[in-house]
């Protein structure tokens, strides 16, 4: 990616100290949702590989994951499949227990969301340890989902989440990363 952009892009994002836990610097993406150009950008980045094939899917991860997928599905012209924290989703689920950079939860996916052999591409706004991903593509994976790839704005590599996701076969595209 260009590197005008790339600044342009980390210049968007704001970051927290300390929050939501002490030691914690929270990269906060709403500063870069709020700038159009940033915005559009993101989206078109991330997209830009998939752009004329076929996917059916973009499954975003609740809550920043949503705002990104949604642009995301439609500039594919796929559909979206919301994956959200336990007890959000009124129908049938399927759940997985997962851990992030600052503790544990549990998230489902509806059970009829995703058919077998549906090309999917899952989509956050950051990736740290991969825990919330990696819980997100067990869910996929159990419907049969095949996982095109999974896209976040933000990489933090020192979590060791990419690594994670690609020795479980799946393809990580990000677009900037944070020490
Ligand atoms: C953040 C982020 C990812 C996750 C990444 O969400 O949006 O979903 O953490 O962390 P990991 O790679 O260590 O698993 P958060 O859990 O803060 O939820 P929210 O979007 O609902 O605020
Ligand atoms: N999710 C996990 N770690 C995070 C961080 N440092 N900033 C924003 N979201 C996160």
């Amino acid at each position: 990616m260009d590197q005008t952009l790339k600044q342009t892009l980390l210049d968007a994002i704001r970051t927290i100290p300390d929050y939501p836990k002490p030691g914690i610097q929270f990269r906060d993406i709403t500063t870069l949702l709020g700038n159009p150009k940033a915005f559009r950008r993101s989206v078109d980045e991330l997209v830009h590989p998939y752009a004329g094939t076929n996917i059916d899917q973009i499954a975003g991860i609740e809550a920043r994951g949503f705002i990104l997928g949604g642009a995301i599905a439609h500039q594919l012209s796929a559909g979206f499949v919301p994956i959200r924290k336990k007890g959000k989703l009124p129908y049938d689920t399927v759940r997985v227990a997962y851990s992030l950079e600052y503790g544990v939860d549990e998230m489902e996916m509806h059970k009829d969301a995703v058919s077998s052999g549906e090309k999917v591409i899952l989509v956050d706004d950051l990736i740290a340890t991969g825990g919330t991903a990696e819980g997100a593509v067990k869910l996929l994976r159990q419907m049969g989902a095949e996982i095109v790839a999974a896209c976040f704005v933000i990489d933090l590599p020192d979590l060791g989440g990419r690594k994670k996701l690609e020795d479980l076969g799946v393809t990580v595209r990000t677009l900037v990363e944070f020490e």
